[in-house]
């Protein structure tokens, strides 16, 4: 089956956008606030001396969102609560040196498949392709070196609040088939959204499943668990799992189990209930089948911190989103400014393809061809409840 990809057309009046690069300090950024601004400035080197850039965007109602060369890593994302309070609403760490210590894949770009792909291997073209088995039996994140773990090239775009990073995943890179060359955009709006456009290309047929994977917590990075956050999902169905978290296959009703997001849902409510799938996640950690009506961007998720009123609207052309609830967060990880990241601190909402689908015939595909695109657009709002 040929990878069905929708192409977005996003017609953008032109706005006049400031573009600075500069080796200012982060704290000299304040005047950037109320206008639209792309600055970048040095943020480290890698072991191997390489340069990391960081990128600051900010937009007209004063939010800002960083993101460094280093896997397209969002590190922080500043919105208001409902008093215009700003909090930094995902997980991170101060350095680069954090980053490069190690981590559970804060606020990267994933790929070359997100999620899960069995025993590390799959079929394609008739030719069965190994990858490293980092995760239990299987492939996870696209492997010891996944796109997480490298160095993008990075441009501001004009006329936008936004930086697109670029590179070429080599022929065999983390053992995949064909020269896959990739863009990933970070727009943020003056409608206070941050949009990720993603985009690729192959010489080869290749499985190609990219997403994000920021831990949010509406609540303040740090500020306890997101047990009180109040998530929908746009999903009747989501993909049972079995101890390894490979979907069996089946594409299971939410209806009647902890799983049924469709009407607002404290995400703490059910996390803990004695139920065979939230064992073999050890909470939620599965991919929701997400209900399109169409094509193009359709509704994901909707997440709430009732204490601070912000929100947080996800929006997607992709067929489904992996709910992880962060738990493997343990407590090991100390983050921003201190924070210790305990059990459930943030959460990630992955819009992606299903896991395991290159041995999971029955799910829509994600083998790219050569010639064709691969075109995903995920869009996430932050606002606002009284
Ligand atoms: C994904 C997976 C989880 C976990 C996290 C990173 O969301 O589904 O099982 O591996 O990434 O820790």
């Amino acid at each position: 089956m040929l990878l069905c990809r929708c192409l977005i057309l996003a017609c953008c009046a032109f706005t006049a956008v400031q573009v600075v690069v500069s080796a200012a300090k982060p704290d000299a950024y304040p005047q950037a606030r109320g206008r639209r601004a792309v600055r970048s400035e040095a943020f480290g080197k890698t072991a191997d001396g390489q340069q990391v850039e960081l990128y600051t965007l900010t937009n007209a109602n004063g939010i800002e969102v960083r993101a460094m060369t280093y896997g397209g890593i969002i590190t922080s994302l500043k919105v208001p609560d409902r008093s215009g309070r700003m909090a930094d609403v995902v997980l991170g760490f101060d350095t680069l040196d954090a980053y490069l210590k190690g981590h559970p894949y804060f606020g990267a770009i994933i790929g070359r498949y997100g999620n899960r792909i069995a025993k590390g291997r799959f079929t394609v073209g008739g030719r069965t392709y190994t990858l490293a088995t980092n995760n239990g039996p299987n492939h996870l994140h696209g492997g010891n070196k996944g796109f997480d773990k490298v160095v993008w090239s990075a441009a501001p775009v004009a006329g936008q609040s936004a930086v697109a990073f670029t590179r070429t995943s080599p022929d065999g890179e983390e053992g995949y088939p064909g020269n896959l060359t990739v863009r990933v955009t970070y727009t943020l709006t003056d409608k206070n959204e941050l949009t990720v456009d993603y985009h690729a290309t192959t010489d080869k047929a290749t499985p190609v499943n990219l997403t994000h994977h920021s831990y949010f917590n509406l609540a303040g990075d740090g500020a306890g668990d997101i047990l009180g956050h109040e998530l929908t999902i746009h999903a009747d169905r989501y993909t049972p799992v079995d101890a390894t978290l490979i979907p069996t296959g089946a594409i299971a009703p939410v209806q009647r189990t902890p799983f049924d997001f469709r009407t607002p849902t404290a995400i703490g409510m059910r996390i803990d209930q004695p139920d065979e799938q939230l064992k073999n996640g050890k909470g939620y950690d599965h991919n929701w089948v997400l209900t399109r009506r169409g094509a193009g961007l359709q509704p994901a998720a909707r997440l709430t911190d009732p204490a601070s009123g912000r929100t947080l609207e996800v929006a997607t052309t992709e067929p489904g989103m992996q709910f992880y609830a962060g738990n493997f967060l343990d407590g090991t990880l100390t983050g921003k400014g201190g924070h210790v990241y305990k059990h459930r601190a943030g959460l990630c909402l992955e819009t992606q393809h299903f896991p395991d689908s290159p041995n999971q015939p029955s799910f829509p595909s994600t083998i790219l061809q050569p010639g064709l695109e691969y075109r995903s657009k995920t869009v996430f709002t932050f606002g606002v409840s009284k």
